[in-house]
């Protein structure tokens, strides 16, 4: 049986931090299904449909990350893909909180999930997609921040 991760987030939009993760876990898992999360209540900057496509587009067509949208709880997408382990990356202290709850509140609903931890590498820490949508939007350079494809569509949505 092929040894399957689950790489949840909001991707909006997909940064280097986001890359590394899904990197690092092919290190560790036979494959990565990536999931894009629908929020119809969260203002984003990308479509979900459009964060996909970046996400496509910055893994490079390898074949061992898949690529889906899900909506509503986690955990239910997690047991109708047959998955029962989930990929986070963590930054910092301050994303410390939120991820051992949302961990804990996972294994409540499911106790078979696991959430695994990747420590973000020294390059990324500071990286966070709402930083970058700000940057960008305010004129920054994100350059080195996020893949190639991102940073076109960044431009192109801001018209640089
Ligand atoms: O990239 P993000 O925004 O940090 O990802 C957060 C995400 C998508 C992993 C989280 O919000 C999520 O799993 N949402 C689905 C709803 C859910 O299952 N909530 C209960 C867990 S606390």
């Amino acid at each position: 049986m092929p040894r399957i991760a689950l790489y949840p987030g909001s991707f909006d939009p997909p940064t280097n931090g986001h890359l590394s993760i899904i990197q690092r876990g092919l290190k560790m898992f036979d494959g990565l299904l990536v999931a894009v999360l629908k929020n119809p209540a969260k203002d984003s900057l990308f479509s979900v449909e459009e964060r996909v496509v970046l996400l496509k587009g910055a893994v490079g067509g390898d074949p061992r990350v898949t690529l889906k949208t899900f909506e509503g709880l986690l955990v239910k997408f997690a047991q109708q893909e047959k998955v029962n382990t989930v990929l986070r990356g963590l930054r910092a202290v301050s994303d410390f909180e939120y991820e051992f709850q949302m961990a804990n509140m996972n294994r409540k609903l499911d106790k078979e999930i696991e959430t695994l931890f990747l420590m973000t590498g020294e390059d990324y820490f500071y990286i966070s997609s709402r930083f970058v949508r700000d940057v960008a939007r305010l004129g920054g350079d994100v350059t080195g921040l996020v893949p190639g494809n991102v940073l076109a569509a960044l431009q192109k949505k801001f018209k640089r």
